[in-house]
């Protein structure tokens, strides 16, 4: 697949709405001020533009907006960290609070859904959740079941940053002679 743009748009209630990978149109400030809200209790902003561009520049965000003849107003969000080809991992799915409940949000993971349904070679779609609410919303809208051995004979595995520390302090493997070289 392409890292092509996927865009979509449709009318609600008199108001147009537009659903687009392209990074030019997501001001960075949207971002980071949904990051700093308690909404999104697992992000935090970043502390760089770089920082956020670099994250930005790595993944298909889907930027929701709301949209007249001259203007395009960021609403939402919904970011997947993606090869393009064989996985996708869903995150910051987020709706201001002003725009929730009218079916944006389902309608961005269905987005979501269609862009990875493309990748013919796909081997999973995955998400970390600990809302059960949202676990419905994503068994709902993606067909998504728990990796967890009893619904499916996998375990999904994963360290936050310290501990990644811990292991690296104490495990007797080194990456060492590192060589940088920009590709
Ligand atoms: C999750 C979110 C994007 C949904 O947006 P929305 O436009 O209100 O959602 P829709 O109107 O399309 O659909 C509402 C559905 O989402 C579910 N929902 C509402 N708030 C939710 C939340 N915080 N987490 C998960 N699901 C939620 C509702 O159960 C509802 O399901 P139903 O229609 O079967 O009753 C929005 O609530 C939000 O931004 N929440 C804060 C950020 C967040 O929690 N994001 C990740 C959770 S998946």
């Amino acid at each position: 697949m392409d890292k092509k743009r996927f865009q979509w748009q449709r009318t609600m209630a008199s108001k147009t709405y537009l659903i687009s990978s392209d990074r030019s149109l997501l001001p960075h400030a949207f971002v980071q001020q949904a990051f700093a809200t308690d909404a999104m209790f697992w992000a935090k902003p970043l502390p760089s533009d770089e920082a956020l561009k670099t994250m930005l520049d790595n993944s298909l965000t889907l930027g929701i907006y709301e949209i007249s003849e001259v203007t395009k107003i960021a609403i939402g969000m919904a970011r997947m960290i993606t090869d393009y080809t064989t996985l996708a991992y869903l995150t910051d799915v987020y709706l201001l609070p002003a725009h929730q409940g009218q079916g944006l949000g389902k309608w961005v993971i269905a987005c979501c859904r269609d862009i990875c349904l493309e990748m013919e070679q796909l081997r999973f779609m995955v998400l970390l959740t600990g809302s059960e609410e949202a676990q419905k919303l994503y068994r709902q809208e993606l067909g998504m079941q728990k990796l967890d051995s009893a619904e499916e004979p996998l375990v999904c595995m994963g360290v936050r940053r310290g501990k990644l520390a811990d292991a690296a302090a104490s495990s007797n493997t080194v990456a060492d002679s590192r060589e940088v070289s920009s590709a």
